[in-house]
């Protein structure tokens, strides 16, 4: 499936959150968008996922329905076929608490079943069968009958993918997916979506804080910036001026402080392993200098 986002708007009141933003997504893709708290990222995604409309512009894509579609203008149930086809992951993981790891991935199955018997939970040995082999290739399949509120954060992440995976999307969106995680949780959550996006060619659209996450599993970042495309290329076009102009870095008054975000997303220059090693590091030093 192909994406054509085109003079995509969206104003709430006189603030405009997204601007004019154009690009094309092939099929296959891992895209990283990042850029500063506020710069738009989410209305973004939640305008490709139809979960806000926007003012002005069109999403046209193809290979879902027939021929080009403006998914903008879809109604009823040719939207939920395309949020099924479009899958949303999100930074709080979005799980039922209190019902089972299984069940909650059942949930995306939803939408290939009428909804009397949705409503009644009454899935197919498929869907059954298709739950089970997500959850093994999220390495969460022993957790399948434990209630998602006992498990760890990165786990409930795994398990959110895998409700994204048996949706069986064309395209996959994560919306700053591991910006609750801890490092290690992080890059077992950033490995699982790259895993997907190479063995499936299933498209992924990102959402990232930091851009040496991006750079390390993207193929093509996109900075925003104040709601406008301010950067679109490979990860190895990206040097540390443009990064700095996407970060708005020296600049005052653009709402909250940049710094932490600035510092944030440079000083996050190793990977997410190394930085454990480095943790562990300090960790002995501080233990041998007792
Ligand atoms: N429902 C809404 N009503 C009014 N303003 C909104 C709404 N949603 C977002 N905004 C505003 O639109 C702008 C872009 O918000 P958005 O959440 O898309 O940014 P973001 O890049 O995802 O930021 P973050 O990194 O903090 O998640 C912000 O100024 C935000 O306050
Ligand atoms: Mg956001």
């Amino acid at each position: 499936m192909t994406l054509k986002v085109q003079g995509l708007t969206k104003a709430f009141g006189s603030l405009v959150a997204v601007n004019n933003v154009t690009f094309e997504v092939p099929k296959g893709q891992m895209i990283g968008i990042i850029g500063r708290s506020g710069a738009g990222k989410s209305t973004l995604l939640r305008m490709i996922n139809r979960l806000a409309d926007p003012t002005a512009g069109r999403i046209l894509a193809e290979g879902i329905f027939d021929g080009e579609v403006d998914v903008c203008t879809l109604k009823g149930s040719r939207v939920r076929r395309w949020r099924a086809q479009c899958a949303m992951v999100f930074q709080q993981f979005n799980l039922v608490p209190r019902l089972t790891v299984m069940t909650n991935v059942l949930m995306g199955r939803i939408s290939y079943h009428p909804t009397w018997r949705a409503l009644l939970m009454m899935f197919s040995a498929r869907d059954r069968a298709f739950t089970i082999r997500a959850l093994q290739r999220l390495d969460m399949v022993s957790h399948a009958l434990h209630r998602a509120d006992e498990l760890s954060g990165g786990q409930q992440q795994r398990v959110a993918i895998a409700r994204a995976l048996v949706q069986e999307p064309k395209i996959l969106l994560a919306d700053e997916p591991i910006a609750s995680l801890d490092l290690r949780n992080a890059s077992i959550v950033m490995d699982a979506l790259r895993r997907i996006n190479k063995d499936d060619g299933i498209t992924v659209i990102c959402n990232l804080h930091l851009l040496q996450t991006a750079k390390d599993y993207c193929d093509r970042i996109i900075g925003m910036r104040k709601g406008e495309i301010v950067f679109d290329g490979l990860p190895s076009e990206l040097n540390e001026a443009m990064a700095r102009e996407i970060y708005g870095v020296g600049e005052h008054g653009a709402g909250e402080p940049a710094d932490d975000e600035v510092d944030l997303a440079f000083t996050a220059t190793q990977t997410a392993e190394s930085a454990v090693d480095r943790v562990e590091e300090s960790k002995e030093r501080v233990g041998a200098g007792r």
